[in-house]
């Protein structure tokens, strides 16, 4: 039998504890698949006495995550300390210099620091894994990297953010109030207690752009638009509902002209496409591609068991020596897509939301700043409010350009008929 692969792992929160619960749970299972046994030679946290779900004593443990990649003279180090800098950075440098492969969830290190970290690691003929970056245990990354490879990707469109996905969904079903749901999620431990990377679009926006680096070769975090879910009303879920969409909170990237699209924001989309039914905590990815057409993964996109289950699966690569790097990212100077595929200009319905004065002439003057900036009104629907005076109106445009259609919405958000703020939201086409 093949030497053990050596496997020290830093951060024993919730994933690093699965992990090490999995390895010890799974050993013979994992020594089978592997052809030799997957050895914990070193784990190392802040905290030794927190109850962990493995049992396992004699694992040699450190104080120091750096220092445990020198002692133990590692194979593999196992980054989940997470964070984009300090410490998690140090090992994972640290490691990478020491010639030693390393895998990790940490998707805003990988999303901010990947232009230096993915070419270092190529440069020192070792492994940047990142399987459990993305989706949880959902194999995302495998399947963009492996089981895609001859394709062009033409579209990614996801739901990437677990705690997002779970407000929106429900907000929907128990027509509550952000807020009020927010606060359910934090007691149920769904949220965190600062809950911003998630609900801000941050954690997805990571994600993201990391697969448009494996799609496309470029990482780029800076290019993205970003935002979240904290404006969305009870109201706005229902009328979109009405309206034939449902609200989800979408990642999207494509090539566009000259560069590639990535956005994280919540979206309108149709209530029979197939990210629509995926609610709760679950995370999914539509692939388009141009041999193998739309490819929808769908699982659960964090948790301790899953994620662990996404780590294991490329220290199990390691072990077996089956991909030299797995999850390798090839970084490129000009992004690869076909030429052919993209878009002359960019455009998407919007839906838009108002409450107006309800008397003649008010619509008119609303579809006349719009028709100003050359957006077409594919759908109007209104409704008397139980203030007597005051209307809702819901507009579906016709595809519009982005610029076009927030200078319209700001310039009809000025007009006196207009009260409250009124509310501006893509819908997806694709
Ligand atoms: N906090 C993330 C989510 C999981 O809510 O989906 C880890 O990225």
């Amino acid at each position: 039998m093949t030497a053990p692969l050596r496997v020290a792992i830093a951060g024993l929160g919730t994933v690093g504890g699965h992990v090490c619960a999995l390895l010890e749970k799974n050993r013979t299972l994992l020594e089978q698949r592997a052809e030799r046994p997957v050895q914990l030679v070193g784990i190392c946290a802040r905290n030794k006495k927190k109850a962990r779900p493995f049992t396992r004593t004699t694992i040699p443990w450190f104080s120091d995550p750096c220092a445990m990649i020198d002692e133990t003279n590692c194979d593999v180090a196992v980054e989940l300390i997470g964070g984009e800098d300090g410490i998690a950075r140090t090992f994972v440098e640290h490691a990478l210099n020491k010639k030693c492969s390393v895998v990790t969830a940490n998707k805003a290190l990988l999303a901010k620091h990947g232009k230096h970290l993915f070419p270092l690691a190529e440069k020192q003929g070792c492994a940047l894994a990142f399987e459990a970056a993305v989706g949880g245990g959902i194999p995302i990354i495998k399947s963009l990297r492996e089981s895609l490879s001859g394709n062009h990707i033409y579209r990614i469109t996801a739901i990437l953010n677990g705690t997002c996905n779970y407000i929106l969904s429900q907000m929907r079903a128990q027509r509550r109030s952000f807020q009020d749901v927010l606060e359910e999620a934090q007691r149920l431990g769904y949220a965190e207690a600062d809950p911003s990377v998630d609900i801000d679009g941050f954690d997805a926006a990571h994600k993201l752009a990391l697969l448009a680096a494996l799609a496309w070769g470029t990482l780029d975090i800076d290019s993205l638009t970003i935002d979240g879910i904290r404006t969305i009303t009870a109201e706005d879920m229902a009328l979109s509902e009405k309206m034939g969409y449902r609200l989800k909170h979408i990642a999207q990237a494509y090539p566009a002209k000259t560069t590639i699209h990535q956005s994280v924001q919540t979206c309108l989309v149709r209530q029979d496409h197939a990210l629509a039914h995926v609610d709760g905590v679950f995370n999914a990815v539509t692939f388009l591609s141009d041999f193998c057409g739309e490819l929808t993964l769908i699982g659960l996109g964090a948790g301790g068991d899953a994620t662990a289950s996404a780590v294991v699966s490329d220290i199990l690569d390691l072990a077996r020596g089956s991909h030299e790097h797995p999850s390798r990212v090839v970084l490129t100077a000009t992004p690869t897509f076909p030429q052919a595929r993209i878009p002359t200009t960019e455009t998407m319905p919007y839906y838009v939301r108002l409450h107006v004065d309800d008397r003649p002439g008010v619509l008119a003057e609303i579809a006349t700043t719009l028709a100003h900036e050359h957006i077409s009104i594919e759908t109007a629907w209104q409704q008397a409010t139980e203030q007597n005076d005051v209307a809702t109106l819901v507009i579906i445009t016709h595809p519009s350009p982005s610029p076009s259609m927030h200078k319209a919405f700001a310039a009809v958000g000025t007009l006196k008929p207009v009260r409250q703020a009124p509310c501006l939201l893509p819908i997806i086409n694709a």
